[in-house]
């Protein structure tokens, strides 16, 4: 149907960038490049493909960044040593684990020795606490954080709005729910988290104003799932299975966009939607990172 209701999420990352380029600019002036390090364990296609995105918005804006990617093999306590020397690293001013780690690393072991001064990625259970009781000194991760941005910035208001949210993962569906729950500008909705066990979720999808789908399974929101009017946001990154693909497969979202778009007051393109608005809290989260270490 309409093309104009489709948030672009594209456009949004790169006015913040551009709000970013200038604090990075006051930071040089005053001798301090923000510094980034990545870590992947393993091989992981789609943690290639998104620490190489984030690598080269880092650069695009002059941020230093190093990446290290550690085999699949690599033990817990070598990835706490690497972790160590990070933190330790006055250069650096965030540092970024990827997402998923094997799976003989436990994730809480990790992401809790991360030095919550350089959690840019707000997985330390300081900052996760922190968002918990609304205090706005900790870092709030990437992706709960640019999909609440891409509301505000597009005029959507979740005052008093009930948010549907598909998923409880600890990345986007728990932190989300937290921070849209808040009093606090940009935020002060009604928020129901669905998630495996929930019963008849058709009907919980149906009172969202604002249906967030992060629930990992390919086109799970129908048509039929989606009140007329309602905002779509489509967190969902699937590969599955496209024989008239070169590579035999694609990626697709947790939303059948097709049949979603003509119904959607307003809703997310997958890709250019919610992937872009990541990465470009990422950015803000280390240049806040470099402004704060720079006063202590
Ligand atoms: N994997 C998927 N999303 C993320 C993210 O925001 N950060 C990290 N570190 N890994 C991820």
């Amino acid at each position: 149907m309409q093309a104009t209701n489709l948030i672009d999420g594209r456009a949004i990352a790169a006015q913040i960038q551009a709000e970013l380029a200038q604090r990075i600019a006051e930071l040089k002036s005053r001798g301090i490049q923000p510094g980034l390090a990545f870590v992947r364990v393993g091989e992981d296609p789609a943690s290639k493909v998104y620490v190489g995105r984030k690598e080269k918005v880092s650069a695009e804006l002059g941020i230093y960044s190093e990446t290290h990617v550690l085999p699949e093999t690599t033990t817990e306590s070598e990835l706490l040593g690497l972790i160590a020397k990070l933190n330790a690293d006055k250069r650096l001013h965030g540092i970024l684990v990827q997402a998923p780690l094997p799976a003989h690393i436990r994730p809480a072991v990790v992401y809790s020795s991360v030095s919550p001064e350089k959690d840019v990625d707000g997985f330390h259970p300081l900052n996760l606490g922190k968002l918990m009781l609304g205090d706005p000194t900790g870092f709030e991760p990437c992706t709960p954080a640019g999909i609440r941005e891409l509301l505000v910035r597009t005029g959507i208001s979740t005052e008093g709005a009930h948010v549907v949210v598909l998923g409880r993962g600890n990345i986007v569906g728990k932190p989300l729910a937290a921070m849209l729950a808040q009093k606090a500008r940009g935020a002060n909705a009604t928020v129901t988290i669905c998630h495996s066990a929930t019963r008849d979720i058709k009907a919980h999808c149906l009172r969202a104003d604002i249906l967030v789908a992060a629930i990992g399974v390919p086109l799970f929101v129908k048509a039929d799932m989606v009140k007329p009017g309602a905002v779509v946001i489509d967190v969902g990154v699937n590969r599955v299975p496209d024989q008239t693909s070169p590579s035999g497969s694609k990626l697709v979202g947790d939303v059948d966009f097709a049949a979603v778009q003509p119904i959607a007051g307003k809703i997310t393109p997958n890709p250019g939607g919610v992937g872009p608005m990541t990465i470009a809290m990422l950015m803000r989260n280390t240049v806040r990172a470099a402004e704060s270490q720079a006063v202590q």
